[in-house]
């Protein structure tokens, strides 16, 4: 399994059975892509919420590879309305796609679509590809529930926004990573605009002190699990 960083909270994995999955692809209109989504390719993509910073060119993909979208109910809705192919979730369930598991857990947050349609709630996911389960927690504030999901889920690899304003900050990101316990943290939603401007390394270090793992991703760095 690989796992590829487009910067934002965009991720593209690439399962051992050859399928792409990408996660919130914000490509084109994301000053800090070092990618452009007619270089990308995607047999699914997975949605965390419909905010336009991570929707992003999703539609776009999806209407040249034929992708199947993976996001809940409302949202999925939305993307077959538009003529996509999509598999309605919700918050709790879990499903095995022919790549893996996917699981969507809850999100504080808001969720609307860039036109302005309702989108249902917003969500992280956990995605289990062989023996290795991957949280991408999506746009979220600090919860204690995160306890609960690290728990129950055995997390490898945590991916979770550090840019504060509109998500965690450093400081609740680092207590979130405490709670959930994962063999490696990776920081994601910083640096992209003026307002969610931080250092990740202030992040590492804290998260490092508090005896958990972490890897600050660069722009367009894969890594193989
Ligand atoms: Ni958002
Ligand atoms: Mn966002």
């Amino acid at each position: 399994m690989k796992l590829k960083y487009f910067s934002h909270s965009a991720f593209q994995i690439s399962a051992n059975n050859g399928k792409i999955i990408l996660i919130d692809p914000f490509l084109d209109g994301n000053p800090t892509s070092p990618e452009k989504s007619e270089n990308v390719n995607a047999d699914y993509i997975i949605l965390t919420h419909a905010h336009g910073d991570h929707i992003g060119d999703a539609f776009k993909i999806a209407e040249r590879c034929g992708s199947t979208f993976i996001c809940v109910n409302e949202l999925a809705n939305y993307c077959q309305a538009k003529g996509f192919s999509a598999h309605n979730m919700h918050i709790g369930g879990a499903f095995d796609f022919d790549f893996g598991r996917v699981k969507f857990t809850i999100a504080h947050h808001g969720s609307i679509t860039p036109d302005g349609q309702y989108a249902g709630e917003p969500a992280g996911v956990i995605i289990s590809i062989g023996n290795i389960n991957i949280y991408h927690t999506g746009d979220t504030g600090l919860f204690y529930d995160m306890k609960l999901i690290g728990e129950m889920n055995n997390i490898d690899i945590m991916l979770l926004p550090i840019g504060d304003n509109f998500t965690m900050g450093i400081t609740d990101a680092a207590k979130a990573v405490e709670l959930v316990n994962p063999k490696l943290a990776i920081p994601m939603h910083f640096n992209t605009f003026p307002v969610i401007v931080v250092n990740p390394k202030d992040f590492k270090d804290k998260v490092e002190r508090d005896g958990n793992k972490c890897r600050i991703m660069n722009y367009g760095e894969e890594i193989e699990f």
